[in-house]
């Protein structure tokens, strides 16, 4: 009975959404009829708005292109009275009254600012993540943006590649969980609700593999590490329903991804069945002049054949196709198939029925930076940080005494931010100076000295101009480090806020020393000559090499960039109001030299014998991380137990439940995040030597001990094989279970087909 009303309710959904898709056709179909050659071009080019600028080339936004129909989107407008007189010519004075597109980079947050992706990714809270999305849609759509830049889920296995704090980090898998609650965070069930907005999973595909870590570099990997390890994110962003995909700058297999017909076609729309429509990054299709695939017109139709339908920027669509098209290098079809596709995105939005419905100057004052959603930045922020170290119980401070705040990012809003955040900066951001007074209140007395520079390195100073500017010195570096000293004289504790400016990470933000700058190690390293209790506040987008940090100060906090929030959320895990229970997405390396470095790598022919010289291994250092992946320390301790399995052979698709028994075995409550990997020791192809399959997230009262319980079924096991069939191979598998990658229990179970 129960089965037979849910068959009856598909079919029915089956049937609406079908009514629906056919009035969409018909209504596209009509007005496609109507549109001229151009026109239809038009819609193909995605404008600048004149505002910020990452590429070669800037599209002018002319009222005169929108009033001939040349303009298809607009990115990144600085207001909502932009918008909307964009939009007015658009719909009033355009040859079909067409509305336009308005994009944006909305990437953590509108207003409110959410801690940027990586540092999201920490909490391993899909919920929170997904509503992060929601609240950004919810603030974005009431200005005007019904189209964001994000999900970015390029997975990152290079420290040096700034952009990796846009993404969740080097897991596919937990990287999938992130690109699907990011997705239908932003979109919700109806993408024409004035309040939900579409995605843009980006970049797609492997943008996170430049060679070097050098952003826009090269990429080349085999198409079993491409299937495995960095597609999976996409593909789930696919299947969760994203609206749109941005294609990558790089190449992918040989040919830049913006003219790439086996990824944009046979992959994304053959095989993984996108509906969707496809943009390029930005000026993307005339960066391919550069890469060596020809002219702006020959590398315009190579793109549209290849399945792009949207031009970022760049306006090779606008400037070539017409030509393309008389020549006979593409078809009419070509066109009318990606004109189709943007001008089915315009019609989920809604903004046929109603191109203002994004445009409500009352929703645009009352739904941005409210409680609700400044709440939801500070949870969110404080459940992203990451405890490092915490020898001594140093950790929490107690809400009494004198605190000295020092460091160059200690009293800043602007470095907490991270690089994306276009639209944040109308409230209060908090800083570390701010939080620790507003969460310590009255009986704590904070203060504060800069006591150094971000850098003293010309290089980098000359490359982040904003950071050259605000790091002007009014005081010299001794004068600076002798304030700080005499005002961590006065404390019973210091809390050195030490990093990365905001500028040092995200796009074009490569580095190639990724510790903490030697101005600020030179600081720190007086601070902890005084003999008072320090601790490390870590303020920065990427993971950054902490091996001195890590063996000569008690604590350490990785706090990230968390946003409007962040200052408040530090505070709230530094005195303790919240027991830390991040845990890192990404490795966090003891030196450049040994990246790159993931915990999911395929064992050598020779595994690591320290005793042996014939090894995989440097000479001059260990081969393992600072901090693993999966780690994160709390306030409390845990102890695991054994793993029980429920059966140790299995047959088919039977399911296995492996069991630990976590007790808390410290003081306080904490939550931990119980995860579990598996190995696939024997197959076809080489396999990791552990890939995280799922977690659990448990709290735990002093004392308590709970079982936690995890299935396991065959389609945690599969993979693809060097033919790219996706299937499971019986024999042994190992089953970890743990605090982190490295601190696992262990058991084995057999599996046969
Ligand atoms: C970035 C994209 C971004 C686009 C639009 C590009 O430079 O790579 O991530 O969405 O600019 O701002």
């Amino acid at each position: 009975m129960k089965r037979l009303g849910l068959i009856l309710v598909l079919l029915a959904s089956f049937i609406i959404i079908k009514g629906q898709d056919e009035k969409m056709n018909l209504f596209i179909g009509d007005l496609m009829n109507k549109m001229t050659l151009e026109e239809k071009i038009g819609q193909l080019n995605l404008n600048n708005s004149g505002g910020f600028v990452t590429g070669a080339s800037v599209s002018e936004q002319t009222p005169g292109k929108i009033r001939e129909g040349k303009i298809g989107g607009i990115i990144n407008a600085p207001s909502l009275a932009a918008i909307k007189a964009s939009m007015d010519i658009a719909v009033k004075e355009s040859p079909h009254h067409i509305p336009i597109l308005f994009g944006m980079d909305v990437i953590n947050g509108f207003q409110t600012i959410f801690p940027t992706p990586l540092a999201m990714s920490c909490s391993w809270d899909m919920a929170l993540i997904g509503k992060s999305a929601r609240i950004a849609a919810q603030e974005a759509t009431a200005n005007g943006i019904e189209w964001t830049y994000s999900p970015m889920v390029d997975i990152a296995r290079d420290p040096r590649w700034g952009r990796i704090a846009e993404g969740a980090g080097e897991d596919p898998w937990l990287g999938s969980q992130v690109a699907k609650a990011m997705v239908t965070g932003y979109q919700g069930n109806d993408l024409s609700l004035n309040n939900t907005m579409m995605a843009c999973v980006k970049h797609f595909a492997l943008y996170g593999a430049a060679e070097a870590g050098r952003d826009y570099n090269t990429v080349d990997m085999s198409k079993v590490t491409m299937y495995n390890d960095y597609l999976p994110p996409y593909k789930a962003a696919v299947e969760a329903g994203t609206g749109s995909v941005m294609t990558s700058f790089n190449l992918v297999d040989g040919i830049p991804s913006s003219g790439n017909h086996w990824l944009l076609t046979e992959l994304l729309r053959n095989q993984w069945d996108f509906k969707g429509f496809v943009v390029t990054d930005y000026t993307a299709i005339n960066e391919m002049i550069n890469h060596g695939m020809g002219d702006l017109q020959t590398v315009s139709a190579l793109a549209l054949k290849a399945g792009t339908d949207m031009d970022m920027i760049g306006e090779g669509f606008l400037s070539t196709l017409k030509k393309s098209l008389n020549e006979g290098k593409i078809t009419i079809n070509d066109i009318d198939i990606a004109c189709r596709r943007v001008l089915e995105a315009k019609y989920k939005l809604g903004l046929f029925d109603d191109p203002y419905r994004y445009l409500n100057e009352e929703r645009a004052k009352t739904d941005v930076l409210t409680p609700e959603n400044l709440k939801a930045a500070q949870e969110i922020a404080t459940r992203s940080i990451v405890l490092l170290k915490n020898d001594n119980h140093i950790l929490p401070l107690k809400k009494s005494g004198t605190i000295a705040v020092i460091g160059p990012l200690g009293n800043s809003g602007k470095d907490v931010k991270g690089s994306w955040s276009f639209a944040g900066g109308a409230g209060k951001i908090f800083s570390v100076v701010d939080g620790l007074k507003n969460i310590g209140g009255k009986s704590v007395n904070v203060l504060y000295a800069k006591g150094s520079e971000l850098t003293d390195n010309p290089y980098l100073l000359n490359s982040t101009p904003d950071q050259k500017k605000s790091s002007e010195p009014v005081l010299s570096s001794e004068q600076l480090q002798k304030e700080a000293l005499k005002t961590a004289e006065k404390a019973d504790v210091i809390v050195a806020v030490l990093g990365e400016s905001s500028s040092w990470s995200g796009e074009a933000s490569s580095m190639s020393d990724i510790g903490i700058q030697s101005i600020q190690q030179k600081l720190l390293k007086a601070l902890l000559a005084t003999g008072k209790p320090v601790v490390l506040v870590l303020i920065n987008g990427r993971p950054m090499t902490l091996p001195w940090e890590n063996e000569h100060v008690s604590a350490i906090l990785e706090a990230w960039k968390g946003g409007t929030e962040a200052g408040n959320a530090i505070a709230n895990v530094l005195f303790g109001d919240y027991n830390p229970s991040g845990k890192l997405t990404t490795t966090f390396p003891a030196t450049v030299g040994q990246i790159p470095l993931y915990y999911n790598h395929k064992n050598t022919g020779r595994p690591l014998d320290p005793g042996n010289k014939f090894t995989s291994k440097y000479l001059d250092v260990s081969n393992d991380p600072v901090y693993p992946f999966g780690y994160g320390l709390s306030y409390t301790t845990f102890e695991y137990s054994d793993i029980k399995l429920s059966k140790i052979q299995l047959k088919g698709d039977e399911t296995l439940t492996a069991s630990v028994t976590v007790t808390n075995t410290g003081k306080v409550a904490g939550e931990e995040i119980v995860q579990l990997y598996i190995q696939d020791p024997v197959a076809t192809i080489s396999r990791p030597v552990k890939e995280l399959k799922n977690f659990k997230k448990v709290l735990l009262q002093p004392g308590e001990k709970k079982d936690i319980s995890i299935e396991i079924t065959t389609n945690d096991l599969k993979f693809y094989n060097s033919d790219l069939k996706y299937d499971w191979e019986p024999g042994d598998f190992n089953i970890y279970i743990g605090t982190n990658s490295r601190d696992i229990k262990s058991a084995k179970v057999n599996w046969v087909k």
